[in-house]
This record gives structure tokens, C-alpha cells and sequence, in this order.
């Protein structure tokens, strides 16, 4: 028996990677699945090459002591009242994004795995693609100095031939643009320029194309952040344009600049003129089969094996950025900044 025994709660497309992810870590697998429509067993045992009880009742699922980790991937307002049981069950987590489409929910979770000390991973995984391995790697080497800016933005067209499009475009379900998918490009610009947001403004926009005018939301915004070092930072997420997938990365500071795969650091006394490429395997698909799922699971599990919070996607570090995106969205709303300070407030 595997080490850490994964139970499902939602069995939709990005469950159907994270079960492949889980199933080839060394020390986990998928022993349980829950599913608003009934699931065969043995058709889960053929497709999956092992025991998998199928659940008709979240409680169930949770309640059952083969269960050690419960991940979540179910529509974004189902996840803080399912992450809340399981932890009170004693059950690591690993939650999809985004968490809760409230502050006050994403609180109550983070409350409840701190009861509990349980284990929790977010599905913030583009901090576990090569691109993002390596941009990390060349931060920690101090090849850029000092960051004072640094954009990430996510274009990404969440149009019908996405299949959360049918859910996402009502505000209930999907939030906004951000909670729905900018919130990855967000999550790593704050981690890459690793400061405290103090205060951010935020404007939106849409698209006039048939596409977009489903959603009941902005589907455009752009935010910009004020860390508490002074240092400035940018996020669009863009759900709403027409053009291949682009997770835009570009970090300036003190000794060079890091645009995408492209580097200039002074110190490696480069041609200024030109940029010079680095190999590494970008973050450039929509598509949950390409997503570093793998990689990051294994690392939950490694952290969890030492007894230590996994790095860059602990429940508490995508709290610091669901903190961000909520003062975002309410900066849309009212028109102008949004301190952190002030948002933590509505959330308690
Ligand atoms: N980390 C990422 O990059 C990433 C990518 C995709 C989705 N997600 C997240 O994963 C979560 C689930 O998204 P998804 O794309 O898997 O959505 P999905 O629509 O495929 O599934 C969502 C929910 O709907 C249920 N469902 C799907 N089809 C159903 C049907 N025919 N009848 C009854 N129930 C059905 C699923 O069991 C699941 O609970 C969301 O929180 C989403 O934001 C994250």
C-alpha cells in the first residue's frame, strides 16, 4: 500500500490529470474518487490499473480511514466547505485554484488546516514548470540584484472550446478574472519578487468579441502592486484574447533583466545589445495534461516525508495571494487602490 492515499473529490478534466500525476509519484496513489454521476468500479480499475472506491457522498469519501489526503477538484465554490471537512478529519490537502471565491472562505480553510496541521498543497503549479524552476534558480543566484519590477501576465482566450468556459463565465462560479486563471501569472510574480504587497489598483476591461460576452464579469483586468520594499509590480490576466497561450515573464533589476527564456546580467559581461537565450521549456499551454502536476505532487509529498510546509504552494502562501487578487477585484469595483490592510479587514 502506497503512502499517502489519495481520495477525489471531483471527478472532471483536471482531476483526470491529477490522477495520472498521483499515480506515478513513488509514494502515493488514488485509492478513491467522488463523483456527482455514478462511477464503475471496475471501469476505474481498468482505466487506472487499480482498486478505486467510487463515492456518491463527499462525507463518505472523507470519512473513509483508507483516505489520508483529500484533493479537491471540484467548481471553485464547492472547495472551502469540502477542504474544511476534510481537515477536520485529519486529512492532508491538495486543493485546485482557486480556493474559495471569498476572503472570508479562504480564511476559514487556512484556519481549519492550521487546526488540524495537516499537509496542503495548491495547485499553483507553474512554480514547478522547468521555466519557473530555472527562473527561481537564476533570482537565487542573484544573477538580476535587487528586483524592483517585474511583470507576469497571463493571456490565456477562455472561450467554448474550453471546457470550463460552460461554468466559468458565470460570476458564482468562475469569480473573476483573476480567481478564474490570472491568479497562476499573480501567484508567481509574487513569489518571484518575494515582498510583502502592501497596496494595489486594479482596472478592467472586455472584449467585444460573441465569445466573451457571456461572461458575467470583466474578463480583461490589469493590476498593479506596491510591495512594502517600494519595489513595483504588474499582472493582466487576459481571458479574453484571441492568440496562443502566453505567460509573459519579465523581472528588472539591480545587475540584469530576465524577459521569458531571455537574460542580460551584467555580471556575465554578455552583449547588452542582444539577449542572451536560455534552454528551458516554457509554461505556454492551457492544457491540464501539460501542467508540472507531477513534480509539484512529488514535492508535497517529499515535504510532507520531512515534516516541513512544501515550498512556493502551501495553503498559507496562496492565502498571501488570494489576499492580493480580492483587494484587486475590489479596486475594480470602487475605483481606486485597495490596501492589503484593508482587505484582510472584510475577510474577518
Ligand atoms: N491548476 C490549473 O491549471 C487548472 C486547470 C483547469 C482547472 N482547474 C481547476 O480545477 C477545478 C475543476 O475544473 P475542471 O476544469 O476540472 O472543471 P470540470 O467542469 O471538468 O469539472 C468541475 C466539476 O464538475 C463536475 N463535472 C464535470 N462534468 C460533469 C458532468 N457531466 N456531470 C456532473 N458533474 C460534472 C466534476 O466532477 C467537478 O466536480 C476548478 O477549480 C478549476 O479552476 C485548475
Amino acid at each position: 500500500m502506497a503512502k499517502y492515499n489519495v481520495g477525489i473529490i471531483g471527478y472532471g478534466w483536471a482531476a483526470t490529470a491529477h490522477i495520472d500525476a498521483i499515480n506515478a509519484c513513488p509514494d502515493a496513489e488514488v485509492v478513491a474518487i467522488y463523483s456527482s454521476r455514478p462511477l464503475d468500479a471496475g471501469e476505474l480499475k481498468q482505466r487506472y490499473g487499480s482498486d478505486i472506491t467510487p463515492y456518491r457522498d463527499v462525507k463518505k469519501l472523507i470519512a473513509d480511514e483508507n483516505v489520508n489526503v483529500v484533493d479537491i477538484c471540484s467548481y471553485p465554490y464547492q472547495h472551502a466547505k469540502q477542504a474544511i471537512a476534510a481537515a477536520e478529519a485529519g486529512k492532508h490537502l491538495i486543493v485546485e485554484k482557486p480556493l474559495a471565491l471569498s476572503l472570508k472562505d479562504v480564511y476559514a480553510m487556512q484556519k481549519a488546516a492550521q487546526k488540524a496541521g495537516v499537509g496542503t498543497c495548491v495547485c499553483f503549479e507553474a512554480w514547478f514548470s522547468n521555466q519557473f524552476q530555472s527562473t527561481k534558480a537564476i533570482i537565487d543566484k542573484g544573477l538580476l540584484g535587487s528586483i524592483h519590477y517585474g511583470e507576469i501576465d497571463y493571456y490565456h482566450g477562455v472561450g467554448p472550446w474550453y471546457g470550463q468556459y460552460r461554468w466559468n463565465v458565470k460570476k458564482r462560479a468562475g469569480g473573476s478574472s483573476l480567481l478564474s486563471a490570472g491568479c497562476h501569472a499573480l501567484d508567481a510574480l509574487r513569489g518571484c519578487m518575494d515582498g510583502e504587497v502592501v497596496e494595489v489598483t486594479s482596472y478592467a476591461t472586455q472584449s467585444s468579441h460573441k465569445y466573451f460576452k457571456k461572461y458575467e464579469y470583466p474578463t480583461t483586468t490589469v493590476t498593479i502592486m506596491k510591495f512594502k520594499d517600494g519595489s513595483v509590480g504588474k499582472t493582466a490576466s487576459v481571458l479574453d484574447c484571441l492568440q496562443p497561450y502566453y505567460f509573459h515573464t519579465h523581472l528588472v533589476g539591480s545587475k540584469g533583466s530576465l524577459l521569458d527564456n531571455k537574460l542580460h546580467c551584467e555580471e556575465l559581461k554578455s552583449d547588452k545589445t542582444q539577449w542572451s537565450e536560455l534552454s528551458m521549456k516554457l509554461v505556454d499551454s492551457g492544457d491540464v495534461a501539460d501542467h508540472p502536476y507531477q513534480t509539484q505532487f512529488e514535492a508535497f509529498f517529499d515535504a510532507m516525508n520531512k515534516g516541513k510546509e512544501m515550498p512556493h504552494t502551501s495553503l498559507d502562501e496562496a492565502v498571501l495571494s488570494h489576499e492580493i487578487i480580492f483587494a484587486a477585484d475590489l479596486s475594480v469595483k470602487k475605483g481606486g487602490p485597495v490596501k492589503i490592510s484593508e482587505i484582510r479587514m472584510t475577510g474577518k
